[in-house]
């Protein structure tokens, strides 16, 4: 993949920018940004994103849109569990659907976003991962590599051996072997058969349940010998 990095220093959300610039930019081309000052998050929350965290937004063109789109954001998160693993990062793994966690504290998040106009088909997968950057005092259960290792780890290496993985992986969903990210992310959930959690349905209502089955758009668990299937956003732990 022929594809450029375009890097600045402060962006207002490099998802937006890779919008903004999506007709000009190939297959694989990076924004990266060293901060944003209107970061997004999922669910219209703000993304905080200081200098010494890694934010960038990858793009791409498929020819045909995958029948699952949530299979890019499945994609990216693997990749960045697959690079946290190599640089000895233990306990990472991915929450349903987007965030990376760290045992139970969140470490990074993915946002993706497509644009379609007609046949043409623009996806974008922000990526944002907290490094060496402080921390929002305001979020609880937050936590970044800086303060798991003790150490500050390269940003731009680490930009380059996510966006290499990602590519990487991209390749299964356009040569038709969407199974094998969907079998990947399995292994990578944190949330995996037999996982305690605790569920806040939309409707208000609390349990604690055990994860039963974990399907490819949501969770079957169990409490008090119900069965019931819930959506990753009302999944939560402690
Ligand atoms: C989430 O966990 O809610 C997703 C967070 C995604 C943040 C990244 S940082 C780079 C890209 N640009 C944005 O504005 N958001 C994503």
């Amino acid at each position: 993949m022929n594809s450029k990095i375009y890097a600045y220093d402060t962006v207002k959300s490099t998802n937006d920018l890779a919008k903004e610039k999506a007709p000009g930019l190939k297959n694989g081309d990076i924004i990266w940004a060293l901060s944003q000052t209107s970061g997004r998050g999922k669910g219209k929350r703000s993304w905080y994103s200081p200098k010494g965290g890694l934010w960038f937004s990858i793009v791409f063109k498929p020819q045909r849109l995958s029948k699952d789109p949530n299979v890019y954001t499945k994609m990216a998160s693997i990749a960045v569990v697959n690079v946290l693993k190599r640089f000895k990062v233990k306990e990472v793994g991915v929450k349903w659907p987007n965030d990376i966690y760290h045992g139970k504290e969140k470490l990074g998040g993915i946002l993706t976003e497509i644009l379609s106009q007609g046949k043409n088909h623009t996806v974008i997968v922000g990526v944002g991962l907290n490094v060496n950057n402080e921390l929002p005092e305001d979020l609880p259960n937050v936590t970044s590599l800086f303060k798991i290792t003790g150490e500050k780890i390269s940003v731009p290496q680490l930009l380059k051996r996510v966006s290499s993985e990602i590519k990487r992986l991209y390749n299964f969903i356009t040569s038709g072997k969407r199974n094998v990210i969907t079998n990947l992310w399995r292994n990578a959930v944190i949330t995996k058969k037999g996982s305690e959690i605790k569920v806040i349905e939309h409707s208000g209502k609390e349990y604690h349940a055990t994860v039963v089955k974990v399907l490819s758009n949501s969770l079957i668990v169990e409490h008090d010998g119900v069965r019931e299937r819930v959506h990753p956003s009302e999944i939560f732990f402690g």
